[in-house]
């Protein structure tokens, strides 16, 4: 990170600490207070600079600053041992998130495990894939009822109880950390529930912590909010604002109506949240998957969304936690366009900064749009011409499916530059991922179809969209021999692209839609629930069985993943370069490593393609090894021959 040339210059850590952060360092060790002190001072202007513009100007900021010092005094101070110990370990190995040996699983406790102390008992598993991160999805205690997934939180310094204590997560953690697994859980940042605390507090008619939200007397402001806001859950929850009787008030709503927007423009909600972000990381929380942060900043006239106040509001989190848990990082959630997403990387001043990991949601939407269509034009356009290859201290969370639905997040302007209509293209591949399109082998769900913008999105799981699901029902060997070189590949992309690839829970053996969600009222409205089945143990323990699906996904790509740590080149700090396809339908990248470069292809043709030795040659791999393989590549006539789905990593 280094100094920043617009240093504020207060004069803080060096006049001393305010007392309140004093007193709460007293009770350690020498040494631990000078390191508290010496990483206050390292993170000084990357935390200040940014509350300087978003709170500067208030009377009440150098109130604001001594507290901000004392909530990070108060969390290093409660900090344990052992995770100081990690904290020492993260300041010597400040890449270890970027190593090619990450791998990271995601999954609900309840439908993985059971419970969070049941969890251990599944190590083994997480281990033969290779797993060195878990996400734990949405775990905070939420709301009764339907809680958005989760995303509903009415404690963050409590679990689920149905999953069990924060107890629980303090030792699942520390379990999970002796067998080299980081643990990641989500903290929702732009709501909690209408069932919190503050909320309540806000309710009774507490104006402290009504100024915790966003709440209109009237409509006028919402109105102007309303003419340039999208509607999240168009179908569910349309509007962005709720009526509140009670206290007479229009409550920022964006998601669900039982999502409160915070007020981030409140300092004390910063403050709240550092102070829970630690709680959380001192309980041995490593990955820190910061939800729906687009949305955090509301600016009249725009469609609040990706604000540059957003990431002034991320940079200092990154910087509170790098200096009260340093051994923690953040992932940052923003679906959002190709433009929009590359800053929560770190852009321009917040470079190096910001988010450690963001989710590459162009990468994803990308992977299913070339499937569909079997060309790769489109696919090597957005992500050459939209994304750096390489970041500072910062890199991708690849992955082909998650716990959402899949919004088709391509431009008008990207679509034209191949001569496609978006409209058109968006809509087939919400037709095609549906299963409707003529000679689709998906099958899946639309997910909130907007009529008024023609917006449509899609639910389903890997399995379903990569057509395992169809041909299994109609007995068809070579159909699920062809969905399961679907499935692979899209692993095998995700594993070289660059960055941390993640796992979505079931992709393994394959799981397929669940449609039991349908009878569950709490869920019924929403079709994402349909790619969220519970793990199948008994089809898990098929993996064992040479030959079946579940062995050949699984031992697939555990192998995969396998290959991917013992190959240097695919460090997050090799930069990734798109190449112009030598072929129709053949996706292929360079990684850039001091070792030579890597050169994967991927042929989403549907059938058999033949890559030039020249353009191999080209590109430093003219006479090559495999390392998915572990083969040598002997040069053929008429060039590399993929048959279809092929997946190469050539060094
Ligand atoms: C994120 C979550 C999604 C949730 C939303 C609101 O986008 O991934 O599941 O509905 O935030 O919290």
């Amino acid at each position: 990170m280094g100094t920043n040339p617009e240093s504020d210059t207060r004069p803080f850590p060096e006049a001393g600490l305010p007392a309140r952060a004093a007193s709460a360092l007293a009770g350690l060790a020498p040494n631990e207070s000078e390191l508290f002190t010496l990483r206050l001072d390292r993170s000084r202007s990357d935390l200040l600079d940014p509350l300087a513009r978003l709170y500067g100007e208030r009377t009440d900021y150098a109130a604001f600053v001594d507290d901000l010092v004392a909530v990070l005094a108060e969390g290093w101070a409660a900090r344990p041992a052992d995770l100081r110990h990690l904290d020492l370990r993260r300041d010597l190995e400040p890449d270890w998130f970027l190593r090619q040996t990450m791998v990271g699983y995601v999954f609900y406790v309840d439908r993985f495990a059971g419970t969070i102390p049941d969890v251990a008992a599944h190590i083994d598993y997480l281990d033969e894939l290779g797993v060195t991160y878990v996400h734990f999805m949405p775990c905070l205690r939420p709301r009764p009822g339907d809680s958005d997934g989760g995303y509903s939180v009415m404690d963050y310094r409590a679990v689920d109880p149905r999953l069990g204590t924060i107890d629980d997560l303090a030792g699942a953690a520390a379990a999970l950390r002796a067998r080299g697994i980081s643990l990641c859980i989500d903290v929702v940042l732009n709501h909690t529930a209408k069932e919190h605390e503050w909320a309540h507090k806000a309710l009774a008619g507490d104006p402290d912590y009504q100024a915790y939200y966003r709440m209109f007397d009237d409509r006028i402001l919402p109105d102007q909010y309303e003419a340039t806001l999208d509607e999240v859950f168009p179908a569910h929850a349309p509007g962005n604002f709720t009526w509140y009787p009670a206290i007479r008030k229009w409550v920022w709503t964006t998601f669900n109506e039982h999502q409160w927007d915070l007020d981030w423009s409140n300092p004390r909600v910063f403050l709240e949240i550092v102070a829970v972000m630690l709680f959380l990381a001192n309980r041995g929380v490593e990955v820190f998957r910061l939800d729906a942060v687009a949305f955090l900043w509301k600016r009249i006239g725009t469609r609040c969304q990706n604000e540059p106040e957003v990431h002034d509001i991320l940079q200092a989190l990154r910087a509170a936690t790098r200096i009260a848990a340093p051994a923690a990082i953040h992932l940052e959630e923003a679906i959002v366009s190709p433009r929009d997403l590359v800053p929560y990387l770190g852009a321009g001043r917040h470079a190096g900064r910001e988010g450690n990991l963001a989710y590459h949601n162009s990468l994803m939407v990308q992977f299913w749009s070339a499937l569909a269509s079997r060309d790769t034009r489109l696919m090597a356009y957005v992500l050459r011409s939209h994304f750096p290859g390489h970041f500072r201290n910062a890199t991708w969370a690849t992955y082909l499916r998650c716990h959402d639905d899949v919004g088709w997040a391509i431009t008008d302007e990207d679509a034209a530059a191949l001569g496609l209509s978006g409209l058109a293209h968006r809509s087939f591949l919400a037709d095609f991922y549906e299963g409707v399109f003529p000679g689709s082998f998906a099958r899946g769900a639309l997910f909130q179809s907007n009529p008024l913008t023609g917006d449509k999105r899609s639910s389903g799981t890997t399995a379903s969209f990569s057509g395992l699901e169809a041909a299994m029902l109609d007995d068809d060997a070579a159909g699920i021999d062809t969905a399961i070189h679907r499935i692979l590949m899209g692993h095998a992309l995700i594993a070289a692209f660059g960055g941390v690839p993640l796992l979505y829970m079931g992709d393994e053996i394959g799981l397929l839609n669940d449609h039991t969600y349908l009878s569950d009222p709490d869920k019924a409205h929403d079709s994402r629930w349909m790619h969220r089945p519970a793990m199948d143990w008994r089809k898990a323990e098929r993996r064992g069985v040479a030959g079946t699906i579940e062995a050949r996904l699984h031992g697939g790509i555990a192998e995969i993943m396998r290959r991917r740590k013992v190959t240097p080149h695919l460090h997050g700090e090799n930069p990734t370069e798109i190449l112009s396809a030598a072929v129709d339908g053949v996706f292929a990248f360079r990684r850039i490593s001091p070792l030579g470069p890597l050169v994967a292809l991927f042929n989403f043709a549907g059938d058999w393609r033949r890559v030039p030795w020249g353009f191999l040659e080209a590109n430093g791999v003219g006479d090559c090894e495999d390392r998915l393989t572990g083969h040598r590549v002997a040069p053929e006539e008429g060039g590399l021959a993929l048959p279809p789905y092929a997946r190469v990593w050539l060094t």
